[in-house]
């Protein structure tokens, strides 16, 4: 199913929850719903839905305007973080119970279920009753039910937040598999950035009522539109005071005065610190001297402060790269910052290297 926001709005008493939402999504993609708690994700989902009416704006649905249309008229399957399956139901009739509703005959009730908890690697559990299953299980059993009348769109409203990480990590690889060989267009909305970028094709990203950018994993990461998105998303050395840096005389455009703390903001993605060994002729040239200042096993990688003159600054480095220790001195070489300001956003490469700004392999 392809779906079109128009200019959506929804207002609680004279709370405005949803500001002018505009967005569209391809059929069959897999869209990835993230924002801070109160942003207004799962008001969005519920007018999807149908669960909640807009206060104005539209919401279409493979080209027709489903207002007004009921949750099985729009033939969305939903699973929530409090859905819960029903208790005095085996799984059989838990998965069962939509296609019960939309009178499906005894026989291929009977044939799909059991295709589905197959697939969803539930077939041992079609007898028992949800009191009886783990919460991996109960929520797989919950996208089975979901899936069981053949929805043309999926909601998913953090359908994982209530499950323990390493069952969580599992699961949503499961669920990126399952999605893709139903090849149905899902939103899933999720608090774990590591979850949305390894699931999604595509990043919704909602803030206080607002679509603030909606790209690729990838594009967004590395182009985000806004402070906020630059901010929200991944990790950053975020610049507070005005800096000179080597080979990025264009941060003096931004600096003037009193503009530079109001209104620019400077961040450095980890990524884009090189740590080298201390040597003059890097010194001569872009590289910038630091003291390790701490270092910190994190399993597959290194993750290492620095103290640049008054600047800290983190990043990480390969499990097999050479070793730093705290206190020693090192060159560091900065490839990039990006600028957020009331001039212009923008991207600037160190002057001094020959730095690619293009993200496009
Ligand atoms: N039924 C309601 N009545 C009044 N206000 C509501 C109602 N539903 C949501 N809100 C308000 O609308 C705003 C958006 O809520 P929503 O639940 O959509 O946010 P969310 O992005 O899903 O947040 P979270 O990540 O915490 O689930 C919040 O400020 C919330 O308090
Ligand atoms: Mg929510």
């Amino acid at each position: 199913m392809n779906i079109q926001v128009k200019d959506l709005y929804k207002n609680f008493g004279d709370f405005q929850a949803i500001k002018g939402v505009d967005f569209s999504i391809e059929e069959g993609k897999l869209v990835g719903l993230l924002g801070p708690s109160g942003g207004g994700k799962t008001s969005i989902l519920r007018m999807l839905a149908g669960l909640e009416e807009p206060s104005s704006g539209q919401v279409i649905l493979n080209g027709k305007v489903a207002n007004g249309l009921t949750v099985q008229e729009r033939e969305i399957g939903f699973v929530f973080q409090n859905y819960a399956l029903f208790k005095h139901m085996t799984v059989f009739e838990n998965v069962a119970y939509g296609l019960k509703v939309k009178k499906v005959d005894k026989a291929r009730i009977k044939q799909r279920v059991e295709e589905l908890l197959e697939l969803m690697g539930l077939a041992q559990t079609i007898n028992k009753y949800p009191h009886q299953l783990s919460g991996g299980q109960k929520q797989r059993v919950a996208f089975a039910r979901a899936l069981a009348p053949k929805p043309k769109l999926l909601l998913l409203d953090e359908p994982f937040a209530a499950i323990d990480a390493k069952v969580r990590k599992d699961l949503r690889l499961w669920l990126r598999n399952v999605i893709s060989e139903f090849g149905i267009t899902t939103i899933f909305v999720t608090h774990d950035q590591d979850e949305a970028i390894e699931v999604a094709d595509e990043l919704l990203i909602i803030n206080s009522g607002k679509v603030e950018q909606q790209g690729t994993p990838w594009d967004i990461y590395h182009r985000p539109a806004s402070r906020f998105v630059a901010e929200f998303l991944g990790n950053s050395n975020q610049l507070i005071s005005p800096v000179t840096l080597k080979g990025f005389e264009i941060l003096q455009k931004y600096q003037d005065g009193q503009e530079w703390k109001e209104n620019s903001s400077v961040f450095i993605r980890p990524e884009w610190i090189e740590i080298r060994p201390l040597d003059v002729s890097y010194q001569k040239n872009a590289g910038e001297t630091a003291e390790v200042t701490h270092v910190h096993f994190r399993g597959d990688a290194w993750y290492i402060e620095l103290q640049l003159a008054d600047l800290k600054l983190f990043t990480s480095l390969s499990i097999n790269a050479p070793r730093y220790q705290v206190g020693d001195q090192v060159n560091l070489l900065i490839h990039k910052l990006s600028i957020f300001s009331d001039v212009g956003n923008e991207i600037a490469g160190n002057s001094l290297l020959n730095v690619s700004l293009s993200y496009h392999i």
